[in-house]
C-alpha cells in the first residue's frame, strides 16, 4: 500500500483526492493537516466521508509525517506551498505540489506573474512537470512534481498535436476558455456568492491570467518553438468543469479528417484523452480524468474544443496519475 498524507485537506482539491484515493486500490489515506483553527475530523469537514475515512485533520508535524506517510498531496495555495515542500521533502515523502509554485521555470517570470519573491529557487530545476501526456519520461522517478494548472492541462493537450506537427502559427493562437466555480477554491469570495454566481457568466484577468504564461512554457518546452497564446478565461455559474474553444492559423491547408487522424495516431496510446467526432461537453467528463478533444477546420482556421473537469484532470485525477507514476504502479490504477 502507498500511504498518502493530504496537506491543506479542508479544500476543494483535498476533498477531491479523497474522493479518488477511496477508490484506488494501492493506496491508504493516512495522515490529513490543515492549519490549526481548521482543524477536526475530516467526516465534520466533508461529511460524505462518514462511513468511509475516520481520520483527524492535524496541524502538520513533520516527524508524523516521516512515520505515517510515502507521498504528500500538496493541496495549498500557491506562495503557502513553497514554504511547506521544503519540510516535506525534508521528512522523506514524495510530494506533488498542487500549486503553481514549482511550475513556472524562470523565477523571474514567475515573481513578476505571481508578485512574490521565491523562496525555494534551488528547486525549482529539480521538480519534474506533472502533465503525463508531454513529459511522462522526467515524471517517472521524480521526487517532486509540480502538478499543472487546470487550463493549461485543457489548452495544451489541445494544442500539442498542431504544434508539434507544424501546422499552425506558433504566435497567433487565442484559447478562450470557461470554468465553473470551484476553480476559484473554496475560500468564500464576493463574485463567488450565489446571488452574484447564479445565472452569471463573466470574464475576468484580461490578458493577465497566470496561466497564460504557464501554457505558453508548456508548449514552448514540449515543441522546441516559442509560443504565445492569447489566453482568455471566463466562470460560469456550474460547480466544475472547464471548456475551451482555441482558435489557430494554419501554416498549411489541412482538412478536418486530416487533422482528426493526426490526433487519433498522437494520443493512440494515451488513456485519458478522447479524440471525438464532435465537440466534447463538460458533463461527459465530470468526475473523470479525461481530456476530450476535437479539432477542426471552421472558415479556414483551426478550432480545436477541450473539456475537462477542473477538480480531477485538471488536479487531483492529474496527481493521482502522477502519484502513479513516481510509485512505479499502473498509470491508470484507481482513475478509470
Ligand atoms: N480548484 C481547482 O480547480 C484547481 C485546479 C488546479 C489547481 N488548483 C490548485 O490547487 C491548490 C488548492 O486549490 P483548492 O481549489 O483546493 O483551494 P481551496 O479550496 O481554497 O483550499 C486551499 C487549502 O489550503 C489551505 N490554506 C490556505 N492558506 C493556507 C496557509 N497560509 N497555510 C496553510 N494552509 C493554507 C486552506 O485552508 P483553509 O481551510 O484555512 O482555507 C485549504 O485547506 C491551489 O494552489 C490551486 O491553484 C486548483
Amino acid at each position: 500500500m502507498i500511504r498518502v498524507a493530504i496537506i491543506g485537506a479542508t479544500g476543494y482539491t483535498a476533498s477531491e483526492s479523497i474522493r479518488i484515493l477511496l477508490n484506488h486500490p494501492q493506496t491508504k489515506i493516512t495522515y490529513l493537516t490543515a492549519l490549526p483553527q481548521e482543524c477536526a475530523p475530516i467526516t465534520d469537514i466533508f461529511p460524505a466521508c462518514r462511513g468511509r475515512l475516520d481520520l483527524p485533520v492535524e496541524p502538520v508535524d513533520l516527524e508524523k509525517l516521516a512515520d505515517k506517510a510515502d507521498v504528500a498531496l500538496g493541496c495549498l495555495p500557491h506562495k503557502v506551498a513553497m514554504d511547506f515542500v521544503p519540510d516535506l521533502l525534508q521528512a522523506g515523502v514524495k510530494v506533488v505540489d498542487f500549486s503553481a509554485d514549482y511550475r513556472i521555470h524562470d523565477v523571474d517570470l514567475y515573481e513578476k506573474v505571481y508578485q512574490v519573491k521565491h523562496t525555494d529557487k534551488e528547486r525549482l530545476s529539480e521538480a519534474a512537470f506533472g502533465l503525463p501526456e508531454l513529459f511522462r519520461k522526467s515524471i517517472v522517478g521524480a521526487t517532486l512534481v509540480a502538478n499543472p494548472g487546470c487550463y493549461p492541462t485543457a489548452a495544451s493537450l489541445a494544442l500539442a498535436p498542431l504544434l508539434q506537427e507544424k501546422l499552425i502559427a506558433p504566435d497567433d493562437i487565442i484559447v478562450n476558455a470557461v470554468s465553473g466555480a470551484s476553480g476559484a477554491g473554496r475560500k468564500a469570495a464576493l463574485p463567488f456568492h450565489f446571488p452574484e454566481m447564479n445565472e452569471n457568466l463573466f470574464a475576468y484577468a484580461v490578458g493577465a491570467h497566470r496561466h497564460m504564461p504557464e501554457i505558453e512554457q508548456i508548449l514552448t518546452d514540449f515543441t522546441n518553438q516559442k509560443v504565445q497564446v492569447l489566453f482568455q478565461p471566463h466562470v460560469v455559474c456550474m460547480d466544475r468543469g472547464i471548456f475551451e474553444s482555441i482558435y489557430c492559423y494554419p501554416l498549411t491547408n489541412v482538412t478536418a479528417d486530416q487533422l482528426a487522424e493526426l490526433y487519433h495516431t498522437f494520443y493512440a496510446n494515451e488513456p485519458f484523452v478522447r479524440v471525438l467526432a464532435k465537440p466534447p461537453a463538460t458533463k461527459n467528463v465530470a468526475y473523470s480524468n479525461f481530456c476530450d478533444i476535437f479539432p477542426t477546420v471552421a472558415k479556414g482556421k483551426i478550432t480545436v474544443f477541450s473539456a475537462i473537469d477542473n477538480l480531477v484532470k485538471g488536479a487531483a485525477g492529474q496527481a493521482v496519475q502522477n502519484l502513479n507514476i513516481i510509485s512505479n504502479i499502473p498509470e491508470t490504477t484507481g482513475l478509470i
